[in-house]
């Protein structure tokens, strides 16, 4: 490195000279450096720089030492060109040439990438300390446990025969939860099928992945059980390689003439009504599509035929354990069956997660998992297998005691009978719970939906209350009954379970007259939703090898 010039001492600058126009170096002397018209050049030049040339460099007057020691540390060792009227400077010249000097005429650029990418961990970090920051404020937080829906994954996938393939169904935003979010997770667990509902979610399930895992983005079957609605422009799932269910005669001969026009063959799933009378081809057009197989669907490539059952959560344990399927389901399948045998060469599927439990006739080639991931109950009444994923939590926002006879909230739907500690929570029906009149005791009705608080008392053992809405559910805010709760677990602050600490998704779903997807599905954004993985549950090494994306190839 060449030595650094001494300053030339013999000019004090002018307010004049020391404006950044000319482009003439300009050298400042130490002693000028503390003037005040100095001082203006320079934060005119500050203004010019990007933040950390103008942290580092600027935030004190010009010193040479005090810039070679600038010089060394981060970020500015980094930086090793910078661009100064459009002409390049490198580290050493830029020593050379004074960098007071240089800083105190403003035309300088940086150009490092380094400085990007210091900027952009800089950005990390701050955006880090805003979540932290967000998370403390929210009215809401719901925690999605990934090791818990990994073991759920797997514990699915062990029931199924070395000959099924697994895939997700991960439409309506990942059940509430982050489609690409799941997605990644359930990719790194081995699962390359995925089902979503819309096309607008397929597309941006591939874009995301595209953008988050690239490495695995081509290489998943994206299908969409919408499939290719009328009106939709089939060039869109062309450009996205996306595989459309197709559910009528309609949708079958438009995807072939699709194809055709293309002179190409395109992949589809072929769905069927096997008695479930919401999607998929009746018998009608089963008929009319094999009266001319060609066609109509000559330049479709079948990826595999499948069905839906209505009732597959319908059954009962036998002794041994295992489950007998209701009778409609049993119905179903020998319909499906009959379907299956005019498609000799093709795959089949016809169970979503509850099927896992039930006998595997009902796994065939491939099981759409959905609420599995999400440890929702399989089979009605019989012991779940899955460990909770998601736990919705909110904290106490302020306490008041209303006497008897005092109403509370909209339309004073409940009335005090006694004096009433009411706690107010900051989750409303505009975070996802529905709005819930709320039982009365006036009216002999006692609250379906409850929360829980849990704390440590004194001795360190787990305490916990079951505390019941009252008052109607407004938009931001929900009311409980909190009398019996002692005061130090209930100020300002106090956590407040709504999903967790025993209170399953079909516990929350139930509490609210619905089912665990739908209170699921309908958490907004509104709530702060994080994900946790758990150290206990390694993570598979990463297959990029295999593709199951009919369009890959
Ligand atoms: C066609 C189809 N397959 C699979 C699933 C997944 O169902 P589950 O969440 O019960 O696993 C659904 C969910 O609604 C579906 O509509």
């Amino acid at each position: 490195m060449p030595p650094i010039a001494p300053l030339d001492r013999s000019r004090s600058t002018t307010p004049a000279q020391s404006q950044p126009t000319t482009s003439t170096p300009q050298r400042t002397t130490a002693a000028t450096t503390g003037g005040p018209s100095q001082t203006t050049a320079r934060d005119a030049a500050r203004e010019q720089l990007p933040p950390p040339l103008r942290e580092n460099v600027l935030a004190r007057p010009f010193d040479n030492n005090m810039l070679r020691a600038k010089l060394a540390a981060p970020p500015l060792s980094q930086v090793n060109s910078l661009v100064m009227s459009g002409k390049a400077v490198t580290r050493e010249g830029l020593e050379a040439a004074h960098i007071a000097d240089l800083v105190a005429r403003i035309d300088i650029s940086v150009t490092r990438t380094t400085l990007e990418r210091q900027n952009r961990a800089a950005d990390a970090e701050q955006e880090a300390h805003l979540q932290a920051q967000l998370r403390e404020a929210a009215g809401a937080i719901a925690t999605v446990d990934l090791g818990a829906m990994r073991r759920n994954y797997r514990a699915g996938v062990a029931k199924l025969g070395d000959n099924v393939t697994p895939t997700a169904v991960i439409k309506a935003n990942g059940y509430g939860l982050g489609a690409t979010k799941l997605a990644q997770v359930l990719i790194e667990e081995g699962c390359k099928d995925f089902f979503v509902a819309r096309i607008g979610e397929a597309v941006d399930l591939r874009k995301s992945l595209r953008a988050r895992f690239p490495e695995m983005a081509d290489k998943v079957a994206i299908n969409v059980l919408d499939g290719n609605l009328a009106g939709a422009d089939p060039q869109l799932l062309i450009d996205h390689k996306i595989t459309p269910v197709l559910n009528s005669l309609q949708q079958v001969k438009e995807w072939n003439a699709a194809a055709r026009e293309r002179r190409t063959a395109l992949p589809a799933i072929l769905q069927f009504d096997s008695g479930m009378h919401r999607a998929g081809m009746p018998n009608e057009d089963l008929e009319a599509l094999l009266a001319d197989q060609k066609a109509n669907m000559g330049s479709i490539k079948p990826q595999f035929i499948m069905t839906h059952l209505a009732k597959s959560d319908d059954a009962t344990k036998r002794p041994d354990g295992t489950f007998q399927a209701g009778e409609a389901t049993e119905q179903q399948l020998a319909n499906f069956k009959a379907i299956t045998a005019r498609f000799p060469f093709v795959k089949a599927s016809i169970g979503a997660s509850s099927t896992v439990l039930l006998d595997p006739k009902f796994h065939m080639d491939y099981v759409r998992l959905g609420g599995t991931f999400h440890a929702q109950d399989p089979i009605d009444g019989a012991d779940n297998p899955y460990q909770q994923v998601l736990t919705l939590k909110s904290k106490i926002a302020q306490v008041r005691t209303v006497p008897p006879g005092g109403e509370i909230g909209y339309g004073g739907r409940f009335i005090a009978t006694r004096p009433t500690d009411v706690a107010t929570i900051p989750i409303g029906y505009a975070d996802g719970p529905p709005r819930a009149p709320n039982g009365n005791p006036a009216d002999g009705k006692e609250s379906p939906v409850h929360v829980i608080i849990k704390a440590r008392d004194e001795a360190g053992r787990d305490v916990s209350f079951k505390c019941p809405m009252i008052g109607a559910t407004s938009m931001d805010m929900s009311t409980i009954d909190v009398t019996h709760v002692p005061e130090k677990y209930r100020h300002a602050g106090a956590e407040v379970t709504l999903m967790g600490d025993g209170i399953t998704p079909n516990d929350f779903g139930g509490m609210y007259g619905t089912n665990p997807s739908e209170t699921q599905t309908k958490l907004s954004p509104r709530i702060f939703m994080e994900y946790k993985e758990s150290a206990d549950v390694p993570k598979r090494p990463l297959d990029t090898a295999a593709s199951a994306n009919a369009w890959a190839a």
